[in-house]
């Protein structure tokens, strides 16, 4: 039997098949634009991924069998906000998670409302990329367009939509809408009635391994695939990634190296984070996860190398960066190029290069970037620390881990071991797994994690290097602090 996981990225859909043992067959990658109609604001077309999604899949199921494929399943990009008119038609562009034109929106909610009685609704307080403050901000920005729409989704929901006519979503992605009662799996009736919608508007909610439906018959039969081909609702892409990296059930830990970086911890019980820099979400495997999660981290590297060095050769810019090289950089980068979320919650912070000097080399950038990106997951562990929870080691995935010297960085400066499972392509991987769930190849997300994942290495901390990374660390945690004020008159 062979699924299809379907990771429904920012900068691209990468779909990946898997037979139940957890062989991957085939990745095929579909990339799109994203769009930046003002600084901080960020959107993409829902049907540019649809699209992407039907080629993508095409092209990997084209030399299997395709009576083999039994089921698909999806890590979606969170928080997107995706409306849809009376005849389905998208209303306006998505506002992603990393937009950061609702600031009015979130201090209206986190003040006016207040940070304490949103928590008792949903467990969250208000973040810039939420999707309830990107419907208010639709509600007093384009009031037109707003009385047009009849259905609110998320990003991967539509694809589900689109794919089996089902209006749904699950409660990993829907923690993130700050509209769900996380601690209670139901829609908060008092955040509908603050941002002027109704349950109607919204998707039905399921576990993600729940299976939603099936392929509608006319695209079954574009893709030449059985009208059987179940269709699971699918997770938030932290929460699939975390799947894919096993961490399903109490206590374990995932750094997420993609677009964003995500810091993701496991719970059997659900817990919220006093001081709000955590968020506290449902998991896809039925229970409950606490995630910081920065707004750039892989992004960091690529916008450095792609719009400013110029090349595509990130391994070849690395590899004059090393081991003496470690620990001694004078350069700071401060990876806020799209605002901040955790454990900032500063739509206006933006990136920064400090402690430049006539010696200072293209070589110190690059490593300043890798680092800024460590030293802020380190911000997020610190916040986990607070909150009682600090993991020992973590598993580390998305396209970031793929680099040996960033996941070396990383685990010094944090001083955790990392354990890299054998793919590192974590949402897809969930996805295709809580499909194999929905299709019932296993009883639960746990057994699908315990079954299929495994660490092809472990990369550990070296005490010196560690300790060299903590006095950096503490020069690095004082930069925002000084620079806020700031960045508010940039
Ligand atoms: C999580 C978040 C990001 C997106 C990226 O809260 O906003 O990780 O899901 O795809």
């Amino acid at each position: 039997m062979l699924y299809v996981g379907i990771d429904l990225g920012t900068s691209s859909v990468k779909q990946l098949l898997m037979a139940e043992d957890g062989t991957i067959k085939k990745i095929v990658t579909k990339e799109y634009p994203c769009s930046f109609p003002h600084p901080g604001w960020s959107e993409q077309d829902p049907v540019l991924w649809y699209e992407k999604t039907i080629e993508g899949l095409k092209e990997l199921i084209s030399e299997e069998d395709k009576a083999q494929v039994r089921g698909i399943g999806f890590g979606g990009q969170m928080h997107g906000l995706v409306t849809l008119d009376e005849n389905d038609e998208v209303i306006r562009p998505a506002i992603l998670w990393n937009d950061g034109r609702s600031t009015k929106e979130v201090a209206y909610l986190n003040e006016d409302i207040g940070k304490a009685r949103l928590t008792e609704l949903t467990g969250n307080i208000a973040f810039a990329g939420f999707t309830a403050p990107k419907i208010l901000w639709m509600k007093e920005n384009e009031p037109e367009l707003f009385a047009r729409i009849k259905k609110i989704m998320l990003p991967k929901d539509y694809l589900a939509y689109r794919l089996s006519g089902i209006f749904c979503t699950d409660y990993s992605d829907a923690s993130g809408m700050l509209l769900l009662d996380v601690k209670n799996k139901c829609y908060s009736k008092e955040m509908l009635e603050i941002c002027g919608i109704t349950e109607e508007m919204l998707p039905k909610l399921y576990e993600s391994y729940d299976k939603v439906g099936t392929l509608k018959s006319e695209i079954a039969a574009e893709l030449g695939l059985s009208e059987d081909v179940v269709i699971a609702a699918g997770a938030g892409d932290n929460a699939a990634a975390a799947i894919g990296t096993g961490v399903a059930g109490d206590g374990k830990c995932n750094i997420s190296l993609g677009t964003s970086g995500t810091l993701f911890i496991s719970s059997n019980e659900f817990g919220v984070d006093e001081k709000n820099a955590l968020h506290a979400f449902d998991h896809a495997d039925g229970h409950f996860h606490l995630m910081g999660c920065m707004l750039s981290a892989a992004s960091c590297n690529k916008w450095w190398m792609d719009e400013i060095v110029g090349t595509k050769d990130y391994a070849g810019e690395q590899s004059g960066i090393t081991d003496d090289k470690l620990g001694e950089n004078h350069v700071y980068f401060l990876p806020y190029l799209m605002g901040e979320r955790s454990p900032h919650n500063d739509p206006a912070a933006r990136g920064c290069f400090i402690g430049l000097s006539m010696d200072s080399t293209r070589e110190d950038m690059t490593q300043a970037v890798l680092e800024g990106v460590a030293f802020a997951t380190r911000d997020m562990m610190e916040a986990a620390k607070q909150a009682g929870a600090m993991p020992k080691r973590s598993f580390v995935c998305g396209g970031g881990a793929k680099s040996p010297l960033w996941k070396k960085i990383m685990s010094n400066v944090l001083n955790i071991p990392l354990d890299v499972p054998v793919c590192e392509e974590g949402p897809g991987m969930g996805g295709a797994m809580l499909a194999m769930v929905a299709d019932g190849a296993y009883a639960s997300a746990e057994a699908a994690a315990e079954a299929i994942v495994s660490v092809k290495e472990t990369v550990t901390p070296d005490p010196a290097l560690a300790e060299k990374y903590e006095k950096k660390y503490e020069t690095f945690k004082k930069l925002y602090p000084a620079l806020k004020e700031n960045f508010k008159t940039l």
